[in-house]
């Protein structure tokens, strides 16, 4: 049997943030060093454009997240890892793509429909703000997914109704032009945490509650001391499930270390004792991590390069799959 294709894309909209990193990035990692699947992750930005108008921004985040997972161990000869925007065969897919996709079926998109509630409720034009880069952005990420006939999608639950939208746009075209794309479907992994932010709602950097990933050590500090806690006082028992020190503290820890601080917590640790901890358990496992990221982050030729190389990898079965479609929908040669 061929192994399955696992794919995913990350905007490059943002700074990596702890909840990222153990949403995301650690279990696609761990998922690639197994070795029973073959990983495809990009550099979604392309995508970036519909949230962000900021140039420097844009390519600031790009570098960011490409260090990131480098940093973090991300193998590039056994991954193929690689930047959208170098691979020219995905917009050209765009298109063949949105001239098969029902306008209705894009009209049920949640980000586009919680776009139009959000003016409505504020008395504006449904349209308002809303460009079309937003509208048929599912029609890009069917794209990044079909391109390559990726079979899994890693995603969180924002995400799945896109996928499933690749699949039906999918479907149409196979069913019009021959069988040229795999079906993909998207993978939600229950036992990965979402993580808490600062504030106890999810980490979101719509929020403004994240931990940044790679922060000094001094500032990992100032931020752990930031999550907000209930007024118990030392020595009073303290509910571990209801807080984010503990469940970031979970997301780090092994079995073991997480028994040890549910106790402690039963045994009324003080809020400054426990945020110490976590500290030091977050801090002890991104310290090597930290340093590769930050000689990265000197060296974009060297990050430059890396994506260059997975451009090129990626590129040999993009070029050969746009061959084929513009065949099948009729641009061809003349004789
Ligand atoms: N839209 C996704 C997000 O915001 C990122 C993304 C773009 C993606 N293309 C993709 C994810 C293809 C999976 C597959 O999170």
């Amino acid at each position: 049997m061929t192994k399955q294709r696992v794919l995913t894309g990350i905007t490059t909209s943002g700074t990596p943030h702890l909840g990222n990193y153990v949403g995301a990035i650690r279990p696609a990692i761990e998922a690639s060093r197994r070795g029973d699947c073959e990983s495809f992750f990009f550099l979604a930005d392309y995508h970036s454009l519909i949230k962000s108008q900021d140039p420097e921004m844009v390519q600031r985040s790009t570098m960011e997240i490409a260090a990131t997972w480098l940093a973090l161990g991300l193998d590039p000869d056994t991954v193929t890892f690689y930047r959208q925007s170098d691979i020219p065969e995905i917009p050209e897919l765009t298109w063949f793509l949105t001239c098969m996709t029902a306008k209705g079926l894009m009209n049920r998109a949640h980000a586009y429909k919680g776009a139009v509630q959000a003016n409505e409720e504020l008395g504006e034009d449904a349209d308002h703000g809303i460009t079309m880069g937003l509208f048929s952005y599912p029609i890009l990420m069917a794209a990044d997914i079909l391109m390559f006939n990726a079979h899994q999608i890693p995603v969180g639950r924002d995400q799945i109704q896109h996928v499933e939208m690749a699949r039906d746009v999918a479907q149409r075209f196979n069913h019009h032009y021959g069988e040229h794309f795999v079906l993909p479907a998207a993978v939600v992994d229950d036992n990965v945490a979402v993580l808490q932010g600062l504030d106890g709602r999810k980490m979101s950097k719509s929020y403004g509650n994240t931990i940044p990933l790679f922060l000094s050590e001094k500032q990992l500090k100032k931020h752990i001391n930031k999550i907000k806690t209930n007024l118990l006082e030392p020595g009073e028992p303290k509910d571990p499930d209801s807080s984010a020190v503990f469940q970031i503290w979970q997301a780090f820890a092994t079995p073991q270390q997480t028994t040890e601080m549910r106790q402690a917590f039963a045994g009324g640790i003080a809020w400054g004792e426990a945020k110490k901890q976590l500290f030091e358990l977050v801090n002890h496992q991104l310290v090597d991590a930290r340093e590769r990221y930050n000689e990265l982050m000197q060296n974009p030729a060297a990050v430059e390069a890396v994506l260059q190389q997975g451009a090129e990898k990626a590129r040999a079965e993009s070029r050969k799959m746009i061959a084929k479609l513009r065949n099948a929908v009729g641009i061809r040669p003349l004789c």
